[in-house]
C-alpha cells in the first residue's frame, strides 16, 4: 500500500507528465499499487500524484467499476453544471462544496497503451474530473465554492 500525500504538500501542485512508455513494467506495478491504495482507504478515485508519482494516471471506482485512466484529457463537457460536496484522501474527513459540469468526454489511454473513449455523467464524470485537475496540480480548495484561500 502506497503513502498518501496529504494537502498542503507542493508535490499535490505539481504537472504530472505523460506516460510515454507503456512496456515499462513499473507501470503496471504503479497502477496496481494505486488500486490496493485507492480500495484500502475506500476512495471513488486516486491521482498518481497523491501517491509521490509525477505521472499522468488517475483510478475511478464507482458502483464496482473500475476505470484506469493513462494520460487522460477532457474532450467536451456539458453546459449544465452541478455543485456537490466533494472528499479527496488529500483531504481526509474534508468536504468541499464543488460546481461541475453534470458529463464530460474524455480521451485516454488504457494500461496497454491502447486508446479509449469515456462518456462519463454523474458521480464518475464528477470523479474523474476530480482525478484530472490533480494531474494539473489542482486541488478541489481550489475549486471550492465559495472560494476558499489555500
Ligand atoms: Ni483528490
Amino acid at each position: 500500500m502506497l503513502k498518501i500525500i496529504k494537502y498542503p504538500d507542493d508535490f499535490l501542485r505539481q504537472k504530472a507528465r505523460a506516460v510515454k512508455d507503456f512496456n515499462d513494467p513499473l507501470l503496471e506495478d504503479l497502477v496496481s499499487d494505486m488500486i490496493k491504495t485507492m480500495e484500502m482507504e475506500k476512495g471513488v478515485g486516486l491521482a498518481a500524484p497523491q501517491v509521490g508519482s509525477d505521472l499522468r494516471i488517475c483510478l475511478a471506482k464507482v458502483d464496482n467499476a473500475l476505470f484506469v485512466l493513462i494520460n487522460p484529457e477532457i474532450k467536451a463537457h456539458s453546459r449544465k453544471k452541478e455543485i456537490f460536496e466533494e472528499g479527496c484522501l488529500s483531504f481526509p474527513g474534508k468536504y468541499f462544496p464543488v460546481e461541475r459540469p453534470v458529463k464530460v468526454k474524455i480521451k485516454s489511454r488504457d494500461i496497454n497503451g491502447k486508446k479509449i473513449k469515456i462518456k462519463a455523467e454523474g458521480l464518475l464524470a464528477r470523479v474523474l474530473q476530480h482525478e484530472i485537475d490533480h494531474l494539473d496540480g489542482i486541488l478541489v480548495i481550489d475549486r471550492a465554492f465559495p472560494k476558499i484561500r489555500s
